[in-house]
């Protein structure tokens, strides 16, 4: 068992200790290796001589109006990419397919909730972003401009973002779930002259009131720089649906009277594509500014190497693409590498809670990529659910959002990969807009709970406070040393925030801190321990969130677990676990008792939680993370911090509840 990592210093100077011992490994069989689209594991080591020939060789692989002369440019903390190159983005997604014999094959398979469905080919799709780039032409919309949108999951959200990326103006995707307040924030702080919206969307049989919330949003003039508000048609009677004259517009009537083809803008390398807001826990959304033949080029080699890609696969990211994960994963990633994308409008357990098996029986699904939050709910729903379905089409799966508790991992294998399927745990983030640790699944043995390795070209590595990078199986921060191509680039309207958010922590030293606390072991596999602020402080010891959850999932009776440090007079801090068990079990204090033990017989007598809540739901973010600091706010009895970003508040409002019951 790994124990005792010595480097890290994170709230008072001990170190993050590593505990989570995992000895099973599985490599890659022979018959995955064989077809696999990169199977020679000498390309770690060609990629770390020479990064930038690496990227520069993936970069070649797009469609440019103009080559680059130069391949990066590093003023820290501000990258380059492609100096000098001239592309379209949405043409590399569309137009050059349209050349072979991607021109009929289905770019976008849409499944919606109420169960209608479409396909739109590589033609339709370069159809439709055309068309609507005339939308926003005759808008007004130009190079440069910023423009909100506010859909569900359906194929107008990829039309429309690949339209703006067709005339060069600037996307701004809301998440359909985020209120008003958010939605009016985002739309401000961008200055977006354009809204799109739809009518609603369908979640759990209800339909999701887009358009009234968009129409609070600007009420009273408060977002004065939107002159016009776009609708899609999607769930209601258009009659029944208010439309403010002169400012709201029918997408489909637009598109009656809107030039049907535009010509692709020319753009430079470092034209910026998109902001994404990211909320962090605190303060105000911060604007992530992703620019373009970067971007691009790292999205299209992880969808290659990553996911294994090809023409024949039939791939389905669940993200929505209010994230970012939805703009590199569902939209950029895939039409780059001219995938067949499927696209699923509603909730995972609506109107059963076989939906997604069903979905990806029904469609052939050969490469599925979700998150932890989803495949714990599925274990906690049972295996019955899956087993009537027939899986047998898939042939990779992939995780992100969070730490995948090696226990989920295991269930994922086996449960739906059927043994079979590699499982890619890739570690990324809004900021870093792809994939930075990952398997290459024809190359790695995976280890469950661990990404494993850096992408090839990432320069990761795991560092004490003052920026040295720490022995094997040793606990610390989680960094870049070197730029990457899909890196943001700053924060929109806000440089400063930018330099200190991401680049002041190690000071001269030019180290991207991604706020993850890591080890890597003693094969150079990167565990991810979970926010560095979320760790615990017990009796002098730095304990990770991760670890102690992973070791609570891995007793038969729990689905899931959030641990948290709450003050402790002797101690410093104890550890307080809320608790979310399977169907069928129930919490008793025995079962408190039990998991105690569980805890601390795995991993270390430290690790034994003090308290055990039993809970039917955990409060998470709308991505599905789950939100420790208002678990803190419970434990210690405070009033709850900005709630805002919780799916669902009610969850943390009956947490409380019961906390303090359970204290009595
Ligand atoms: C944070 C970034 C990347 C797209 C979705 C989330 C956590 C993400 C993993 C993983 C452990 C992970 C990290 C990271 N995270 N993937 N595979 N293993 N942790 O994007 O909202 O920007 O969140 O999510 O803490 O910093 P995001």
């Amino acid at each position: 068992m790994a124990t005792a990592a010595n480097t890290m210093t994170s709230n008072d100077g001990a170190a993050i200790e590593a505990r989570l011992s995992e000895e099973r490994l599985f490599p890659p069989s022979e018959t995955f290796s064989a077809g696999a689209n990169i199977s020679d594991p000498a390309i770690y080591e060609k990629a770390g001589e020479n990064p930038e020939a690496f990227w520069a060789e993936w970069a070649r692989q797009l469609e440019w109006v103009e080559p680059f002369h130069t391949v990066c440019e590093w003023n820290p903390p501000h990258a380059k990419w492609f100096l000098g190159g001239k592309l379209n983005l949405a043409a590399n997604c569309l137009d050059r397919h349209l050349k072979n014999a991607r021109r009929n094959k289905a770019a976008i398979i849409f499944e919606g909730e109420p169960g209608d469905t479409r396909v739109l080919t590589y033609y339709d799709l370069w159809r439709e972003v055309n068309n609507f780039s005339g939308v926003l032409q005759h808008l007004g919309v130009g190079k440069g401009d910023r423009v909100t949108i506010y859909l569900p999951m359906i194929p107008e959200a990829a039309i429309a973002m690949l339209a703006c990326a067709r005339i060069g103006a600037i996307h701004t995707v809301v998440f359909g779930g985020f209120s008003a307040d958010s939605l009016r924030e985002r739309i401000n702080d961008s200055q977006s002259k354009v809204l799109i919206t739809a009518d609603g969307g369908w979640r759990r049989g209800n339909v999701v009131q887009l358009k009234l919330t968009a129409d609070e949003a600007l009420e009273g003039g408060a977002c004065p720089t939107i002159e016009n508000v776009v609708v899609y048609n999607r769930a209601a009677d258009p009659r029944h649906v208010a439309m403010t004259e002169g400012r709201d517009h029918w997408w489909h009537r637009l598109m009656e009277i809107s030039p049907k083809r535009v010509d692709p803008e020319v753009m430079d390398s470092e034209d910026p594509l998109y902001i994404l807001y990211t909320s962090g826990s605190t303060g105000k959304p911060k604007g992530i500014l992703h620019t373009s033949a970067g971007y691009l080029t790292q999205a299209l080699a992880t969808m290659k190497w990553t996911f294994d890609i090809k023409d024949e696969d039939v791939y389905w990211c669940t993200a929505d693409v209010g994230w970012v994960t939805g703009h590199s994963y569902v939209v950029y990633g895939p039409l780059a590498a001219g995938a067949t994308v499927l696209m699923y409008e509603g909730a995972p357990d609506w109107p059963h809670r076989d939906r997604f098996w069903e979905v990806i029986e029904k469609y052939g699904v050969t490469v599925f990529y979700t998150a932890p939050t989803a495949i714990r709910a599925f274990m906690k729903w049972g295996t019955e659910h899956v087993e009537k379905h027939d899986l047998s089409s898939l042939r990779l799966l992939g995780s992100v959002g969070e730490p995948i508790n090696p226990e989920a991992w295991i269930w994922y294998h086996e449960q739906i990969g059927g043994g079979k399927c590699p499982i890619v745990d890739t570690w990324w983030q809004t900021e870093t807009g792809a994939h930075m640790i990952t398997p290459l699944p024809g190359v790695v043995s995976t280890k469950p709970g661990s990404a494993t390795r850096p992408f090839p070209g990432i320069g990761a590595d795991v560092v004490d406070e003052n920026g040295d990078s720490v022995p094997p199986g040793s606990g610390g921060f989680l960094v870049m040393r070197t730029p990457w191509p899909s890196m943001l680039r700053t924060l929109w309207g806000d440089d400063d925030r930018y330099q200190k958010t991401y680049w002041s922590k190690f000071g001269s030293k030019n180290l991207y801190f991604a706020g993850d606390g890591a080890r890597r072991d003693e094969d150079g596999y990167f565990w991810l321990l979970g926010r560095v602020d979320d760790i615990m402080l017990v009796a002098g010891h730095n304990i990770s969130t991760m670890e102690v959850e992973s070791a609570l999932v891995s007793h038969p009776a729990v689905a899931e677990a959030a641990v948290i440090g709450r003050t402790h007079e002797i101690k410093g801090q104890a550890i307080a676990a809320f608790v979310t068990l399977k169907d069928g079990f129930r919490g008793t204090s025995e079962l408190a008792g039990e998991l105690k033990e569980h805890v601390a017989h795995h991993i270390g007598v430290i690790c034994r939680p003090d308290d055990i809540l039993f809970s039917a739901e955990l409060p998470k973010t709308r991505s599905g993370k789950i939100m420790r600091r208002l678990l803190r706010d419970i434990a210690e009895g405070r009033a709850l911090g900005d709630t805002t970003t919780l799916a669902d508040p009610s969850v943390v409002a009956g947490l409380k509840d019961k906390y303090e019951n359970a204290e009595g």
